[in-house]
């Protein structure tokens, strides 16, 4: 008698042409990419076919480190894609989700497809992390709760911290176009490209794909959207908590400065005369373990996302000021307790005269006059005592790190292009999950109601919990299918309805949806000015230092306490 694997080799050589095959007694799934075949034993009881570890790029190692990322080589093999591949090289959590490596450029699909007849919409996941951890591997962004609503997941990696932002002169006078310093950027396109050429064989529909991300994640998408190699890569955009990569370091460090921190770096590990080649024969984790990054200073000390004057021309915001970035469908939001995860690097908050003092200061270098910013700070953010200037420098670095850029995009957008456009707050609390802080959406994003951030190991999710999952799927997902969060699906008539943003304002527009006794079950649909709940004043006080969508450039200089 045949053993299983000998079943299932030979079953795979019988249907090796097959663009999609579900066999669901043999437990295995078959699909036929450009570079070669892949195929799964893992189909869930739901019927979904999970594939992890589909490569999409050529392995950036040895003489590809540091370089634009290639198409995969063409594999005659069927590879196995039933368990996780690596995830990238990351200085946090290299070790909590998934085995690490240089070797990582993977993507994970989700499909609930039977065939590859089936055009269903898709979703690209692009995790955050700060441009310097986490993958898509975590089981947080299991793509299953998605599918049940009908669309294709797809979760990516992509480099990481030095791998995948390294900056530098001589990666510049080697490279075709003269570039260096967002690799990890060109990695998400390259896996859009995959995405656009191949979703089709795993029963999806490569003219319906939508991209999402959170945090890093959003922020690396407003850059995509701003990018001019973008060629119609994606159909729609969700910004989680993020979009520019601005901070209280102003917009994304520019050409020279993410070259000379690629410079200090290669000085600092190797001494002051090392060649690219020589930095490419380090071992990946002296790389790694010698680009420190500082979860308090980001923009000043991590490699992340750059001005390289080629994937990234200008900041994103100056790019959406003047509507050039991708006219599509565009969604965003953010949290209202988004400070939770950097009130550390908030404005010196020891006494309020401090606090007073370092903020004034920053917000002076813009040239905007003193009685406009004063005003503004004594309206927005007080500091008549020291406890008051501890909640306003949370509030602050909230503002000013996610919400007011996630808010921007969002505002920029309709206004520039008048593409249909939609903005949430994510304002929920349960016992499950107390505080609405940063990432604290993603278990709802995806349904995956798990223990994540401040949600308890040792309390299950409610009612409340599960209602707030199945809106912000269905609102998501519905998204997805047809670039309006309200349709096809109401829930059954359920759904609160969502109305689209418009930058001039307009008739109320603010649906709280109130579950449970004490009307905490909050994800509001904002459309301002009309709503007092919305920050919008506060928010416009900060878009008034922006000139042409970029921060004044002297913030870079800027240290905070
Ligand atoms: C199969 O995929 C499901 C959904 O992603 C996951 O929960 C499960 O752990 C996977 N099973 C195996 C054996 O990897
Ligand atoms: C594919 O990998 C899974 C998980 O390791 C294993 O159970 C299965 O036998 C493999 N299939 C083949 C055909 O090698
Ligand atoms: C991660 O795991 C590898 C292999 O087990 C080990 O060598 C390395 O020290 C670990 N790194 C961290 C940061 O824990
Ligand atoms: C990096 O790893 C090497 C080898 O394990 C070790 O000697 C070195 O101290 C590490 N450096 C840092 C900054 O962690
Ligand atoms: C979130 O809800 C709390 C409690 O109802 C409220 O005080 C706060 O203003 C809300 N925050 C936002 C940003 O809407
Ligand atoms: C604010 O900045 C201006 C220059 O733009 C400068 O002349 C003025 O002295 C500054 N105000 C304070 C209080 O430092
Ligand atoms: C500042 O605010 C944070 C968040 O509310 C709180 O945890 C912390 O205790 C406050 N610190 C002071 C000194 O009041
Ligand atoms: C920042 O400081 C450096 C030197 O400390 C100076 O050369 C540079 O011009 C400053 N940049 C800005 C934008 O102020």
């Amino acid at each position: 008698m045949r053993s299983s694997l000998l079943s299932a080799l030979s079953w795979l050589t019988q249907f090796s042409a097959a663009q999609f095959h579900v066999d669901l007694i043999n437990r295995i799934s078959v699909v036929k990419t450009t570079y070669g075949t892949v195929f799964t034993n893992n189909i869930t009881d739901t019927k979904i076919s999970v594939f992890k570890g589909i490569p999409y790029g050529r392995p950036p190692i040895g003489d590809l480190r540091w370089r634009s990322p290639l198409p995969p080589n063409p594999w005659l093999h069927p590879i196995n894609t039933t368990t996780s591949a690596t995830a990238c090289w990351g200085f946090i959590g290299a070790n909590t989700t998934a085995t690490t490596s240089e070797d990582c450029l993977f993507l994970n699909v989700w499909t609930p497809a039977q065939s590859d007849t089936n055009r269903l919409p898709v979703m690209v996941w692009v995790h955050g992390g700060g441009f310097n951890f986490d993958s898509g591997l975590n089981p947080l962004f299991d793509g299953v709760q998605l599918c049940r609503k009908g669309v294709i997941v797809v979760a990516i990696n992509y480099r990481l911290g030095n791998f995948g932002f390294l900056a530098h002169p001589a990666l510049d006078a080697e490279d075709s176009v003269g570039n260096s310093g967002n690799f990890g950027i060109q990695d998400i396109m390259l896996a859009l490209h995959w995405v656009r050429r191949n979703i089709d064989a795993f029963g999806g529909d490569s003219h319906n794909v939508m991209l999402f991300g959170e945090s890093a994640g959003a922020h690396a998408l407003g850059p995509l959207m701003a990018s001019p190699l973008n060629t119609n890569l994606f159909d729609k955009v969700m910004c989680s908590s993020g979009s520019f990569w601005d901070s209280e370091h102003g917009s994304m460090e520019n050409f020279d400065q993410s070259r000379q921190r690629g410079i200090d770096w290669a000085t600092s590990v190797a001494g002051p005369h090392t060649s690219i080649a020589e930095l490419r024969a380090l071992p990946a984790y002296v790389v790694q373990n010698t680009s420190m990054w500082s979860g308090l200073d980001p923009s000043v000390t991590s490699f992340s996302a750059n001005v390289d004057n080629y994937v990234i021309p200008q900041v994103p915001a100056a790019v959406f000021a003047t509507g050039k970035q991708a006219k599509i469908p565009f969604l965003s939001g953010f949290n209202a307790r988004e400070d939770t995860a950097f009130q550390q690097r908030g404005f010196d908050h020891s006494s309020a005269a401090a606090f007073n003092e370092r903020v004034f200061t920053w917000l002076n270098m813009s040239g905007n006059p003193e009685a406009m910013i004063r005003a503004g700070l004594d309206k927005y953010f007080p500091a008549t005592s020291d406890s008051q200037a501890n909640e306003s420098s949370n509030l602050l670095i909230g503002d000013v790190v996610i919400r007011e850029q996630t808010w921007e995009a969002a505002d920029l957008h309709e206004k520039t292009t008048g593409q249909p456009t939609w903005l949430y707050i994510f304002n929920f609390t349960s016992e499950f999950s107390p505080m609405p802080g940063h990432g604290q959406d993603m278990p709802f994003d995806f349904g995956n109601l798990k223990p994540f951030g401040f949600t308890s190991a040792n309390v299950q999710p409610g009612p409340d919990d599960k209602k707030m999952a199945e809106y912000m799927t269905t609102y998501f997902t519905n998204f997805a299918k047809t670039s309006n969060p309200n349709k096809p699906d109401n829930l059954g008539g359920s759904l609160p309805i969502w109305p689209a943003y418009k930058s001039s304002g307009g008739h109320s527009t603010v649906a709280e949806e109130s579950c449970g006794p004490k009307k905490k079950c909050i994800f509001e649909l904002a459309s301002p000015p009309s709503t007092q709940t919305f920050d919008y004043g506060r928010f416009q006080f900060i878009q008034e230092f922006r000139s042409n969508g970029a921060f004044p450039a002297d913030w870079h200089n800027f240290t905070v306490t």
